[in-house]
């Protein structure tokens, strides 16, 4: 059985591929979790994406993530620059947890180079479009296998 991996993509990123894509691209949020699928597979993993616009839900996902998933793929969308609840659930439940972002964040508006999140998380990726999530992944399951028998 392969291990599983929750990718997590929170408010307004159900809306790619027709959100600004000029920031953030064409592809369609099923491109990228196909895109992703495919990325776990090839690492020997398998992910369950989910979507939410509510915090709460993000937060009961992380949470319910613990009990099945060995790490998880998350792309806060603004939750990232506010949300303590979110970066409370990450530091809660334990699991390694890789931030992603399509877009560079650091090269925007300066209240997106804020991440509450970050400092709880293995590490962040962003600015590569739906490549950051395949970067992600890849980093995560590096981290995974360096800390296998801890
Ligand atoms: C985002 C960056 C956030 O600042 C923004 O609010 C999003 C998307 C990204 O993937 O680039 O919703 O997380």
């Amino acid at each position: 059985m392969p291990g599983e991996i929750q990718i997590l993509h929170g408010p307004n990123l159900n809306l790619l591929g027709i959100r600004e894509p000029e920031i953030y691209g064409c592809a369609t949020l099923e491109a990228v979790d196909t895109m992703v699928a495919r990325e776990a597979a090839a690492l020997g993993l398998r992910v369950r994406s989910r979507q939410s616009n509510h915090e709460g839900v993000i937060v009961d996902l992380i949470q319910e993530a613990r009990t099945w998933a060995l790490g998880i793929v998350l792309n806060p969308g603004a939750l990232t620059h506010y949300s303590l609840a979110v970066r409370d659930a990450v530091a809660g439940v334990g699991l390694p947890v890789v931030e992603v972002h399509l877009s560079n964040v650091h090269a925007r508006e300066s209240f997106r180079r804020r991440s509450v999140i970050a400092p709880v998380c293995v590490g962040q990726v962003c600015g590569f479009g739906p490549y950051s999530y395949v970067l992600g992944l890849r980093a995560l399951a590096n981290h995974l296998k360096q800390h296998r028998d801890d």
